[in-house]
């Protein structure tokens, strides 16, 4: 990715409406004003557009709809500005490409998002419906180096800091389907597949796959999907900007990892999981391969388990499961 087409934009996205001036701009990548000509007819070509005023500059009219790198770089803060941003219209599996590029020695962070997935997965071996539909499919890669045990709480708690950057951007009300589905009334708006790989006793690649129903109107998704998957666009009633979408989440997402990396997120997550926690309260059913348990949901633990209260008042940890939800006069077991 050329750098000085992420400054230029960047520059142009702070003066919003007014003109920049061909040598400010010439100054700030370090090229002739004469130059900045082919700067901006590269940057059109990418879907941007711009007036261009003699003895005033140039000022954007137009930005690119779907996905664009460029675009999402420039629109990072300082703080997720560490991220390399890499954009597909097409891969098999985000999370297959992070994961070859952490074994080429790209160094980490960086985020892997695509339009669209030919083979892209879900938990438990399922697949995860992919297709060009307006929908991103992401994942975040990191080098930790932490014990697994500390890696415990990490899918829930980038999960819970997803729902509160979409809540806080949208005006909506996500939370986490534990372990690691984010839910809109009671829908799946997006799916979290995290993927470690280990070194010694350490942990040292991690890949937060993200799956997120952004803009899609629901008619491509196969039937079974129909009645229980939502997108952002359905839930708020307008089009997503996916990339200033991706910015704020990219943002937000490196915020979180660096508390998960100093151990402040624990406490956090304590005190925020029951405003995230869909199950809360609810009546459930824990399938843990064969094994059924029921109950209800009372929360999480600090290591992530959810806890099932049994009807005689026993309470059964789950590190693992999935979980759905009785109907209100189902006995719970
Ligand atoms: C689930 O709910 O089962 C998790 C789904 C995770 C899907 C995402 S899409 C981006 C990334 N690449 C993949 O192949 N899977 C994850």
């Amino acid at each position: 990715m050329d750098d000085k087409d992420v400054q230029i934009i960047r520059e142009l996205l702070l003066a919003e409406d007014e003109y920049v001036s061909g040598s400010q701009l010439a100054e700030l990548i370090g090229v002739s004003r004469v130059s900045i000509w082919s700067y901006m007819e590269k940057l059109k070509a990418q879907g941007f557009d711009f007036e261009a005023v003699r003895s005033k500059g140039y000022r954007m009219t137009g930005r690119p709809s779907i996905l664009n790198q460029t675009l999402i770089q420039a629109q990072l803060t300082r703080k997720a500005s560490a991220f390399t941003v890499f954009v597909h219209d097409e891969i098999d599996s985000t999370n297959s490409e992070a994961e070859r590029l952490l074994a080429h020695g790209q160094e980490a962070p960086f985020v892997v998002i695509a339009r669209k997935q030919t083979l892209g997965r879900g938990r438990l071996g399922r697949v995860w419906h992919s297709p060009s539909n307006g929908n991103v499919y992401s994942s975040f890669a990191f080098r930790p180096f932490v014990s697994p045990s500390h890696m415990s709480l990490f899918t829930l708690w980038m999960g819970l800091n997803l729902c509160e950057c979409i809540n806080s951007l949208y005006r909506i009300k996500c939370g986490v389907k534990w372990p690691n589905d984010i839910h809109i009334d009671g829908r799946k708006v997006a799916g979290i597949l995290t993927e470690a790989r280990m070194e010694a006793d350490q942990v040292r690649d991690v890949i937060l796959g993200i799956g997120l129903n952004a803009n899609s109107d629901g008619s491509d998704w196969p039937e079974e999907l129909k009645n229980v998957a939502i997108s952002l666009s359905q839930a708020t009633g307008e089009t997503m900007d996916v990339n200033r979408l991706f910015a704020a989440i990219t943002g937000r997402i490196a915020i979180a990892y660096q508390q998960f990396l100093d151990g402040a997120h624990k406490a956090i997550a304590k005190e925020k999981w029951p405003q995230f926690d869909t199950l809360r309260g609810k009546t459930i059913s824990l399938m843990q391969g064969d094994n059924q348990i029921s109950g209800v949901a009372r929360g999480i633990d600090l290591t992530g388990s959810l806890i099932v209260e049994r009807d005689d008042g026993s309470r059964f940890l789950a590190r693992a499961g999935e979980v759905t939800l009785k109907k209100e006069n189902e006995p719970s077991s």
